[in-house]
């Protein structure tokens, strides 16, 4: 990845896999292109999860795995898990106690996870469950962070965790100095990736609430769907040959 120009951090349900014609056509034009393309999967699925729709769908391998919401990255050789950010997710983190305290909102339902390096929910009720379970776990000092995506799920993460903050440490340690890159989501947990101020896509098909994100000049709105979009958004950023790069 480190030798790599281009670079794509690319969300997987609803953003890079959903398409699959456009996501063939995005695949053979990276391939066709003079210079290799590094691939980022940053997704909200769980390793086991993320690795299931990777076969099933075929998908490339990608040159590094972010899962979980941000509170875990892997490394292409072998999913080594990169030690230093796990260490960093491990302080203050306290999952027994964010459960303890969501048990009083009957409306959350506690996922199934293999672990608890984070705790998320489903919602099934009314929105305001969401807004007093935050105030909660800020009344009670909880060191956290706290995501709400697709009207439906929400994911308490290690504070200082999520697919920006995530992205921005691997970018910073393994990425090439100056690589060209595009950032691509449709829901909620990619608000803050999407908000680092590098070139970035919303795309077609994005839920409601990235709608409401600031326009600013590296975010770009896409009118084609998932993997279409970061095609269409790939050609605005960088050109239909990247010799043309800005
Ligand atoms: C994915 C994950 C789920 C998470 C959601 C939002 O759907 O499977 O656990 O809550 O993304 O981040
Ligand atoms: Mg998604």
């Amino acid at each position: 990845m480190e030798n790599k120009k281009y670079l794509l951090a690319t969300d997987l349900d609803g953003t890079f896999v959903g398409d699959q014609e456009a996501l063939t056509k995005l695949l053979q034009f990276f391939k066709d292109s003079p210079d290799e393309v590094a691939l980022v999967y940053v997704t909200g699925r769980h390793l086991t999860s993320a690795q299931t729709l990777m076969s099933e769908e075929d998908l490339p391998s990608p040159d590094m795995l972010i899962t979980d919401v941000g509170t875990s990255i892997y490394h292409a050789d072998g999913l080594r898990e990169d030690p230093y950010w796990k260490a960093r997710m491990q302080k203050d983190w306290q999952p027994e106690r964010i459960v303890e305290i969501a048990s009083a909102f009957p409306s959350l339902n506690k996922q199934k996870l293999p672990d608890d390096r984070r705790v998320s929910f489903t919602l099934s009720g009314d929105v305001g469950a969401v807004n007093e379970f935050k105030k909660a776990l800020v009344d009670e000092s909880i060191a956290h962070s706290f995501i709400f995506s697709s009207n439906r799920d929400i994911d308490v993460l290690p504070l200082g965790a999520g697919k920006g903050n995530a992205l921005e440490y691997a970018l910073d340690r393994y990425a090439m100095n100056g690589v060209k890159l595009l950032i691509a989501g449709d829901s909620g947990n990619d608000w803050d990736m999407l908000s680092l101020g590098h070139p970035s896509v919303i795309v077609g098909n994005a839920q409601p609430e990235l709608l409401e994100m600031e326009p600013c000049e590296n975010l770009f709105h896409a009118n084609e769907k998932c993997a279409g979009g970061i095609h269409e958004a790939w050609v605005h950023f960088y050109g239909e040959h990247r010799q043309t790069v800005r």
